[in-house]
């Protein structure tokens, strides 16, 4: 009886907290390590899309501290965006709000400098089609070249080189900072570790899936200049598409219907033509469907 009269009590105070929840920060905007602005450079830094969450009935809407001319943020997108001119090189130090009955804040800084940017010099796809330019240990490369293989379970690592990335000085003048993340997260999964020293990734393989693994280079450690990634597939067999047989893109109008079938027969398994069944993830897509 007093069970149950201590659980109604819990579950009221549950609800009450509830209904007056803040938005979540699930990404701080400093670990999405925010884009370097460049002087006369057009400069975009996109946010994840679910970088706040809310429990609340009520649409999130965001506010950002008082941004200089140059700069600003489209709150639909979670973009900035803006071309800076040699007068606003320094750093801004700004603070996201985002609000659904109450506040919640992240608070970060975007860099402006007249530097120019690296560049990719060595991009993962020249690497994993080349045999000298990586080592792999039980891991395999796909014949596409977009990615690697590996067997569920087995403990394996990548080796890359430490010019995937290059200053604008030149291979020996200035460092260049390496991180890496799983695309639409901030980290990496569990499994798979990266050292930003040997740009090696390395771990104990899960039973499956398919994973992109965006590696970010910068001049100036924190933030972003640069990015390239592959994929990393694990299963009991392997899946991709020849270089030479992409999937085409689809280009439509706001406002106009789309609808295009995949042609699976440019799928191959472990080389070869074979059945695939195929999943879509379109949570950033609400209004596409999908019809497998
Ligand atoms: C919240 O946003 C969705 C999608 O944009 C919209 O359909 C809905 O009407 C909005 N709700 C409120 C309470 O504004
Ligand atoms: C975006 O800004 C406009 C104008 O300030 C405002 O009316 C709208 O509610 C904002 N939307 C979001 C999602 O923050
Ligand atoms: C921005 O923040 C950094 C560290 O948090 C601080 O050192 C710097 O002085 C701040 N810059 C401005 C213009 O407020
Ligand atoms: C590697 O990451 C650490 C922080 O985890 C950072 O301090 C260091 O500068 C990074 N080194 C390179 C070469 O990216
Ligand atoms: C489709 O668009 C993407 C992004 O713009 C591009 O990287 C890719 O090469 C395009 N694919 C084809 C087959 O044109």
């Amino acid at each position: 009886m007093s069970g149950s009269i201590l659980l109604l009590l819990t579950l009221g105070v549950f609800s009450a907290l509830f209904a007056n929840a803040a938005p979540t920060l699930v990404y701080s905007v400093a670990d999405q390590l925010p884009v370097i602005a460049r002087v006369d450079k057009v400069y975009e830094f996109k946010l994840l899309y679910n970088t706040f969450t809310t429990t609340s009935t009520t649409n999130i809407t965001y506010t950002t501290t008082p941004l200089p001319p140059w700069l600003s943020f489209d709150n639909t997108t979670l973009s900035f965006t803006g071309t800076p001119t040699a007068d606003d090189v320094g750093t801004l130090n700004l603070t996201l709000t985002a609000f659904d009955t109450s506040a919640t804040t992240s608070s970060f800084s975007i860099l402006v400098t007249d530097e120019p940017s690296p560049a990719i010099h060595q991009g993962f796809d020249t690497q994993i089609g080349n045999p000298a330019l990586h080592q792999f240990n039980t891991a395999q490369a796909l014949p596409s070249h977009q990615g690697v293989y590996i067997h569920p379970y087995y403990s394996f690592s990548l080796g890359f080189q430490q010019s995937t990335f290059r200053s604008a000085y030149g291979a020996s003048s200035k460092s260049i900072y390496y991180s890496a993340h799983l695309r639409g997260y901030t980290a990496l999964p569990s499994w798979l570790k990266f050292d930003n020293e040997t740009v090696t990734f390395s771990g104990t393989a899960p039973s499956q899936g398919s994973f992109t693994i965006v590696v970010t280079g910068s001049d100036v450690w924190g933030y972003t200049a640069i990015e390239n990634s592959f994929v990393i597939e694990v299963g009991t067999a392997y899946i991709d598409v020849a270089e030479d047989k992409q999937l085409a893109n689809v280009t439509t109008t706001a406002g106009s219907l789309v609808q295009t079938a995949l042609d699976l027969s440019i799928v191959n398994v472990n080389g070869k033509a074979g059945d695939v069944s195929v999943e879509a993830d379109l949570t950033e897509f609400p209004w596409l469907s999908f019809d497998r």
